[in-house]
């Protein structure tokens, strides 16, 4: 496994404040308009300085969808301008953009350009990847009960025209006492020959519950060490709420894809995602939407078979709100910056100091496990009397803002992020001891 490229553990504090600091102000790539210049406050502060969020306001939903940091404010605003000056012009001169932006995805995942598809959502990319697996009669798709309904709502489309069959499962029967070994092996049990995705997610936005997905995915590949070609199952990823909080690469996590938004935990523009796949898994996929990829046009035009690369192939053409998608290029750049490895251990600290804080007790359940190889920046309570919606009305006129989530059994939820601190999350227990 290669070590993470942005793995700055070793970096000074001083050094990181340079570094979060200078990225904010490093010129794009060729074309790419000057980004912004950086803030005057430090370290952390000079993260939580980046954002617009209402002042006064402690936000544990900033992830829910994205709050832009300054970086990608910027960046929307002069592509905005750009284009409402004359949209034809503009998108000519900024086409390389786009290619931009994959570039800089790539980086942050640390793999090759080619294998990264433009989406507009963790939902599109879900819909892109299940509508086009090649499946066949007789074949199952196989997730789990814990899933979110993009997920299981792409699978039954999917299996509606197909003939496959969806196959739910449960991979914990409490989140509260979830474990790896609880986890791997009902896995295991589910998985048949008939298998043919495994369509799972990261973390679950129902439980807070965070699989332990190398461990996942070296269960699939001994399922298919004595399998070939469409006989193979493929590990597909929801990664969203992963992505942007945890530091693996998806070649680290040994996942067949990786499907995400850019725009919750990462912070990059809203109505923006992506999807990743192994360069041998693009080939099961066929596209659903035509690419507007140069050379695939080129290919039109000329009458022959187009010949890109699974990511350009796979990424859905047409005019896009560009002014976001070329935002993409400065909000990866700013991530690489504050490092993966980084923003995990912070993300993780302010989870802890929560869980310690809620630990102490009171009137609810913490239903997320605390153990951080089985959470990350999700954590869900059971009130022991009302309904959570109450609980985030009244946390809310106390100015710490949760949310509801949004499954069956409904839990209060708090999402401790980048643009939270200790102060924050202290005020915030203190709220729930009093509300609950
Ligand atoms: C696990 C999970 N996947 C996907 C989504 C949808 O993400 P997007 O808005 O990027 O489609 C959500 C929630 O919004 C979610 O909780």
């Amino acid at each position: 496994m290669a070590a993470p490229r942005d793995d700055n553990r070793s970096v000074k504090r001083r050094d990181f404040v340079l570094r979060a600091a200078a990225v904010a102000v490093a010129p794009g790539a060729v074309g790419a308009p000057t980004e912004a210049a950086a803030p005057s406050v430090t370290g952390w502060a000079a993260v939580r300085a980046q954002f617009e969020l209402r002042r006064g306001e402690r936000n544990f939903a900033a992830w829910y969808l994205a709050s832009h940091p300054k970086p990608v404010r910027d960046a929307i605003e002069r592509h905005r301008r750009g284009l409402d000056a004359s949209p034809h012009e503009y998108v000519e001169q900024h086409a390389g953009l786009e290619d931009e932006a994959r570039a800089a995805a790539a980086r942050y995942l640390e793999t090759e350009p080619g294998q990264v598809a433009l989406t507009d959502s963790t939902t599109m990319g879900l819909g892109l990847l299940y509508n086009g697996v090649r499946v066949g009669p007789g074949q199952e798709l196989l997730t789990s009960v814990h899933d979110f309904y993009a997920t299981h709502e792409a699978l039954r489309l999917r299996a509606a025209r197909t003939g496959a069959r969806v196959k739910k499962v449960a991979l914990y029967r409490r989140p509260e006492t979830a474990s790896v070994d609880e986890i791997v092996s009902s896995l295991e049990k589910a998985v048949t020959p008939k298998t043919r995705v495994i369509a799972l997610t990261w973390v679950h936005s129902s439980t807070g519950v965070k699989l332990p997905v190398r461990e996942l995915a070296a269960a699939v590949h001994d399922h298919n060490r004595r399998r070939a070609g469409a006989g193979r199952a493929l590990l597909c990823l929801d990664g969203v709420h992963g992505f942007g909080v945890e530091a693996q690469t998806p070649e680290e996590l040994g996942v067949d894809f990786l499907v995400s938004g850019c725009h919750k935990w990462l912070f990059g523009p809203r109505g923006t995602g992506l999807v990743w796949g192994r360069r041998e898994a693009w080939a099961d996929v066929e596209p659903a939407i035509p690419t507007f990829a140069r050379d695939a046009y080129a290919a039109w035009l000329s009458g022959s078979r187009p010949a890109v690369p699974a990511g350009l192939l796979q990424t859905p053409g047409g005019f896009h709100s560009f002014e976001h998608r070329w935002a993409l290029g400065p909000a990866f750049r700013w991530r690489l910056g504050l490092g993966r490895a980084r923003v995990a251990a912070r993300t993780h600290a302010l989870v802890h100091r929560l869980r310690e804080g809620l630990d102490r007790g009171g009137r609810f359940t913490v239903v997320t496990p605390r153990d951080a190889a089985l959470s990350a920046g999700l954590v869900m309570l059971r009130p022991h009397e009302g309904d959570p919606a109450d609980v985030v009305a009244a946390l809310g006129r106390r100015k710490i803002v949760a949310s509801v989530t949004p499954y069956r059994e409904r839990y209060l939820r708090l999402g401790p992020s980048i643009v939270n601190d200790e102060d924050d999350v202290d005020a915030a227990v203190r709220a729930i001891r009093d509300v609950m």
